[in-house]
């Protein structure tokens, strides 16, 4: 599999490309309008100078790829992909897909015209603890209640207060895991606190189709340098909870112990927990990139992988973040389509 990627910036160079070099493929192009980048990322993979494009366009239109990988920003994210599949070629975006729903409706069109896949990096699905939890979750017999925070701090907002970046590139990922979790959101209700200047907290609260309820903190208040996630989803009699996306503690219905000398913890009745084991030297990827890259290449290879996020997955959650942007605006409720 060739693949030509646009964009070497901090977050392919550091993470995505080095896990799809892991992988059975040819980084065959690469692009980038930043020279700098393209050329020390270029030679860390072997791409030759020839291979090398300033313009997208061009390496769109030199041919000898089988696919285009992307980490660039919103607009150009809808732009490129459009570009790529009208070209006939699949594609791998990193989120968001597009400024807004509109956007991510557009790549979704140029996706049916081409009949070419498009998966977007929502690759919080994939993180080892939070896919066992989802499965766990998605097996309680009812989801009831969904909580859970996920924070970053005012680095990137100080400068710039209005926020768009807070929800195009850190809010959608949960708008992608939350229903994973809960199924469709019905209705979202969000409130906005501005602490000050580049520090805003949001409470999201969402109607589940299936009854549930949920609550989401985000907010750009706390330090980058301390665990940013936690959620939990409650069943009945049953509840898992993720940590700092690496814990996961799933809650049965154990009897009391206090008064039995003998108890012991109980098989299908006590509580387990799991996390990985961080010094085994095996190149373990735990966050998910890698994993997202493999189902990426196995759709490629006509391997269903019904996990993958594709661009349907980004058009629901660039609605849901629509929804919420009006509902914080206006302080109502929204209804989403059913
Ligand atoms: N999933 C995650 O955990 C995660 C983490 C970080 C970033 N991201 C996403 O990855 C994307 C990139 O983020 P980043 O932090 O690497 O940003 P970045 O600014 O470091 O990288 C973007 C790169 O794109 C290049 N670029 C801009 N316009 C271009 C164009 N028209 N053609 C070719 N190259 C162009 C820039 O020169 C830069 O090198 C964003 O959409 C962001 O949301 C995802």
């Amino acid at each position: 599999m060739r693949i030509g990627w646009i964009g070497c910036g901090r977050h392919a160079g550091e993470m995505l490309l080095p896990q799809l070099a892991r992988l059975d493929v040819e980084i065959a192009a690469l692009c980038d309008i930043d020279a700098e980048r393209l050329s020390t990322i270029g030679r860390r993979h072997g791409v030759p100078e020839a291979r090398r494009f300033a313009d997208p366009m061009r390496l769109l239109d030199a041919g000898g790829i089988d696919a285009v990988g992307m980490a660039v920003g919103p607009l150009q994210h809808r732009d490129l992909a459009i570009a790529a599949l009208g070209r006939g070629l699949p594609v791998f975006m990193e989120k968001p897909p597009g400024r807004n729903a509109e956007d991510a409706r557009a790549i979704a069109a140029a996706a049916a015209r081409a009949g070419k896949p498009v998966v977007v990096g929502f690759m919080k699905r994939f993180s080892t603890a939070n896919r066992i939890a989802i499965n766990h979750a998605r097996g309680f017999g009812a989801r009831a209640s969904f909580l859970g925070e996920y924070m970053t701090a005012p680095t990137y907002f100080e400068r710039d207060p209005d926020y768009t970046g807070f929800y195009l590139h850190h809010c959608v990922h949960y708008l992608d895991l939350v229903p994973r979790l809960m199924g469709k959101p019905a209705e979202i209700r969000a409130r906005r606190h501005e602490l000050a200047p580049g520090k805003l907290l949001l409470h999201v609260d969402f109607a589940f189709a299936g009854g549930g309820l949920g609550t989401l903190v985000m907010g750009t208040h706390q330090s980058r340098a301390t665990p940013m996630e936690w959620w939990q989803v409650m069943g009945d009699h049953e509840r898992v909870e993720v940590r700092n996306v690496h814990e996961v503690r799933l809650y049965r219905a154990p009897g009391f112990k206090v008064d039995d000398p003998a108890a012991r913890l109980v098989e299908g009745e006590d509580a387990m927990a799991w996390e990985p084991n961080l010094t085994v030297a095996a190149n373990e990827d735990h966050k998910g990139y890698h994993a997202i890259l493999a189902a990426w290449l196995d759709l490629l290879a006509g391997r269903p992988r019904p996990d993958c996020p594709t661009i349907a997955d980004g058009v629901a959650a660039m609605e849901v973040l629509d929804a919420m942007l009006r509902s914080a605006e206006t302080g109502e409720a929204v209804r989403l389509p059913g």
